[in-house]
């Protein structure tokens, strides 16, 4: 091969890097598989099922953290980024883990959290010691005012965002819980010592990181307002790219690294700065118009109504951003958010067509798909009914929070049953046997009883199921390079009912077409689906100028594949 077929060769892996044709899985592992029976999920039952993943089709996975941790935030505090919690295993078990994902040809994500550590990291235990520590500038402390916290600012998962050390008689800074105090990112050395953590990890195998929270690291102390969220002055701040170039050019770009980037507080246009191929920092974005539409803008623990409109708006105008050159991370759910079958769906009488529907919805469109643990069995949200129930500090804050604040039991209740993180933490359903099969010990965090019915053992068996039709659909987009590589265009934008969208690529034309209603709604005559066919959809029968209760269906140029 001569010198100029390399270059040609290394140029087109750069326009087509992996992860664009890739469908990644989440796993979060505490309640995943458990393997030794003390109910929480662990590296060797996640091991376990990597054969069930693989096919499924996926070809990466992002673990959530599995690092060693006081477990304040379920693994987001970190006490030793170089080692893995008992719970979950061993390094040796991690390794294997790797180790079979390989064989599988499945990449892993790790999951890392750089804003902040663990109150028990031992660079905060030494950080906190003295003022005169050479780690006391690693946190952000400062004094307190009228023997009150430093200013007003609340945290995250509520309260001040300060809590009091009384060794130093100083304050520390904690945008989320007391337990997870923020590093010091204006401090040259604790950037280096977080991307010693990812060459730890690279080295390891690993083939690049879910980065956690990112769009915090630059505090803007200058413009800081007296009291309300912490986050106004952390969120997306002038200098934070500044940070992530550095992170980029010395960690990751000499290890070919990829990277989806949690990324609250970054505008749909501002997603370039971002994202782009050359300038940019991060290959892939998540974003959080569409799952946050409900809360957004809104006092912590209170709701608004959102409508089909705005949920659609919420991947489209990111899409429109990202243009040609841009490329983003589809999700539906994720472990902070609800079950997307409870929110945007229909989970009792429609659960199969509603939750298959909202699968093709995103999974066809421009970018790489994330499919978060028992989202493709279409499981639903927990139904507890007491306070006792739910597991998450953010959920546990919260309530005590207002019942101090005067609002009923009922009514904290009421917006946790629609908004609680836990709704995406109880167990992975794999069978119908006690506790989902998923633990012979007693569950961390209990199952929900609708899993003698939603399973991934009767789901493999059933081809109308949930699973078979993501089985499909990874099928289908790994089939056509339209669905990676076509150009995105929206229709039924202003439909309250129906949304859509085109796939094209040179001579091959896809559409996707999805009814979001519980009722039959005609489907307009387009002149861009004349002539189409039907590739793929979630209902057998049907009127083709109709769409029935949550039917979705894929049409094309290309053979029928259904
Ligand atoms: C991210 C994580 C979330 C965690 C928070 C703090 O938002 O996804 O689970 O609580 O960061 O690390």
């Amino acid at each position: 091969m001569d010198g100029n077929g390399t270059v040609r060769r290394n140029a087109a892996a750069a326009a087509r890097p992996w992860w664009k044709d890739a469908v990644v899985y989440q796993v979060y592992p505490r309640s995943f598989q458990d393997a030794d029976g003390d109910g929480i999920g662990d590296l060797k039952g996640l091991a376990r099922r990597i054969p069930y993943l693989a096919d499924l089709g996926v070809d990466a996975l992002w673990v959530c953290p599995v690092y060693d941790s006081p477990n304040d935030d379920n693994g987001y505090d970190v006490r030793d980024y170089r080692a893995i919690l008992p719970e979950f295993g061993t390094m040796a078990d991690m390794d294997d883990v790797l180790g079979i994902c390989r064989t599988h040809g499945i990449r892993v994500f790790m999951d890392l959290v750089a804003n902040h550590t663990s109150d028990e990291h031992a660079w905060f235990l030494e950080s906190r010691a003295s003022k005169d520590s050479p780690k006391r500038d690693w946190y952000i402390w400062r004094k307190g005012r009228d023997g009150g916290p430093p200013d007003g600012l609340t945290s995250h998962f509520g309260g001040s965002a300060w809590e009091y050390d009384e060794r130093t008689g100083e304050s520390y800074f904690h945008l989320f819980s007391r337990r997870q105090p923020d590093l010091n990112w204006e401090n040259p050395e604790v950037r280096a010592a977080i991307r010693d953590v990812m060459r730890f990890w690279l080295d390891r195998g690993v083939s690049g990181f879910r980065m956690d929270a990112i769009t915090y690291l630059k505090k803007d102390w200058a413009n800081a307002p007296a009291d309300g969220p912490a986050a106004a002055m952390c969120l997306n701040k002038p200098g934070l790219l500044d940070f992530l170039r550095e992170m980029k050019r010395e960690a990751l770009a000499p290890y070919g690294a990829a990277t989806v980037a949690e990324a609250p507080g970054v505008p749909a246009e501002r997603a370039m700065e971002f994202i782009d191929p050359d300038d940019g920092v991060f290959d892939l974005l998540f974003t959080f118009d569409h799952v946050d539409l409900d809360i957004a803008g809104v006092p912590r623990g209170q709701r608004r109504p959102w409508d089909l409109r705005t949920f659609k708006r919420g991947f489209t105008d990111w899409e429109k951003a990202a243009g040609e050159r841009g490329w983003l991370a589809l999700y539906l759910e994720n472990h902070d958010q609800v079950r997307s079958v409870s929110k945007f769906g229909d989970d009792g009488r429609y659960r199969t067509e509603s939750a298959t529907m909202l699968a093709a919805w995103y999974l066809l469109m421009r970018g790489t798909p994330f499919v978060y643990q028992g989202q493709e069995l279409g499981m639903a949200n927990a139904p507890f009914r007491t306070i006792a129930e739910y597991r998450d500090v953010d959920a546990l804050n919260l309530h005590r929070e207002a019942l101090a604040a005067g609002r009923s039991e009922a009514e904290v209740l009421r917006y946790l049953a629609v908004r609680g993180r836990d709704h995406s933490r109880t167990p992975m359903q794999w069978s119908g046997a006690p506790n989902a099969g998923f633990t012979d010990g007693t569950p961390w965090i209990a199952a929900n009883p609708d899993c003698l019915t939603v399973n991934a053992e009767r789901e493999a068996a059933d081809p109308g199921s949930v699973l078979s039709f993501y089985k499909r659909l990874i099928r289908l987009r790994r089939t056509h390079p339209a669905f990676v590589h076509g150009t995105f265009e929206e229709i039924l934008a202003d439909s309250q009912a129906l949304g859509g969208y085109l796939r094209t690529l040179g001579p091959a034309r896809f559409a996707v077409v999805c009814n979001f209603t519980a009722a039959s709604q005609p489907l307009p005559d387009l002149p861009a689906l004349r002539g189409m066919r039907r590739v793929l959809g979630n209902a057998r029968s049907g009127a083709p100028d109709a769409l029935g209760p949550y039917e979705t269906r894929v049409l094309g140029t290309a053979p029928t594949t259904d």
